[in-house]
């Protein structure tokens, strides 16, 4: 009787320690080890900042649903209806502002400060929530909510703005006399700062995408860039609660929410 609870007691004993092993296990296959000599390359998409409360673009109830696409982004939306897409850009400022950093956004500026100008962020979101969290060293490929510049390109710096614009004698204008437009980069257009990012691509040893659908190119490519540039490819990880399109190019995916998996996912020794 005493042997037989004996027995049953460090065989309860072994299955903890084989489970917390196990446990152990799964968290550090979900780390990504950042040593002293690594460069690291962020892509983030809409997806990192959807537990902020902002929309991704694909989702059902997403920003492209009740908007068609053509309409509010592309220059030819633009000549034809400035006014709805200054309406589009506007109450997405509203939703911009009323949100907040999320963990994500502030456990990539903290890997920042750990690892200093060996760190790299691209994003393809327009919002200011990376800043907003103390992230310094990135670039916003599709352009930013809170600025503005002349339609005609005429040579007038690009101005901070975070006005909502709703109607056509509300629309701003530039000093030359042309119409104001978002600093956003629409379909058809060439997205910002890609000698730059090609360069960060290229002598980075880690690339990270985070919550972004792999639907758009060339941020889309980026992780096919990290793997055939001349050197060794770097390893890729995608971050997200689903498989992006792209799924078949990263060396890891890991599945799960970017607030809840970013402030645990980095190593740094
Ligand atoms: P999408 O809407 O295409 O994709 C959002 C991704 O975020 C999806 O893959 C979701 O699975 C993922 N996601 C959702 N919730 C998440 C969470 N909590 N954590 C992590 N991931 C999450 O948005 P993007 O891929 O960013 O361009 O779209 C790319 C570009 O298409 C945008 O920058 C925009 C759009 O057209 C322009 O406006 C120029
Ligand atoms: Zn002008």
């Amino acid at each position: 009787m005493n042997r037989n609870r004996e027995a049953r007691g460090i065989s309860f004993a072994v299955s903890v320690f084989v489970w917390s092993i196990q446990l152990a296990k799964q968290a550090s296959s979900n780390l990504i080890e950042i040593a002293a000599s690594d460069r690291v390359f962020v892509l983030t998409g809409a997806g990192i900042s959807a537990e902020s409360g902002l929309r991704t673009f694909r989702d059902s109830n997403g920003l492209w649903a009740g908007y068609q696409v053509e309409t509010v982004a592309t220059p030819e939306g633009w000549d034809a209806n400035p006014e709805l897409v200054w309406q589009f850009y506007s109450q997405r400022r509203r939703e911009a502002k009323a949100s907040q950093p999320n963990p994500a956004h502030c456990a990539l500026a903290e890997l920042e400060k750990r690892i200093g100008a060996r760190f790299f962020l691209c994003t393809q979101n327009v919002d200011d929530l990376h800043e907003r969290a103390g992230s310094r060293n990135l670039v916003h490929m599709h352009g930013e909510l809170f600025r503005s510049r002349c339609e005609a390109d005429c040579g007038a710096p690009i101005i901070e703005d975070s006005h909502s614009y709703n109607s056509l004698h509300e629309m701003p204008t530039c000093v030359c006399g042309s119409r104001l437009r978002p600093n956003i980069v629409w379909f058809g257009e060439i997205p910002m700062e890609m000698t730059r990012i090609q360069h960060e691509i290229d002598r980075c040893s880690i690339l990270l995408v985070v919550g972004t659908s792999g639907a758009v190119h060339p941020a889309a490519s980026f992780v096919h860039w990290a793997k055939v540039r001349r050197g060794i490819p770097a390893r890729t990880y995608y971050v997200g609660p689903e498989e992006p399109l792209n799924a078949g190019a990263f060396t890891r995916i890991i599945l799960g929410k970017a607030g809840e998996v970013l402030p645990q996912l980095f190593k740094t020794t």
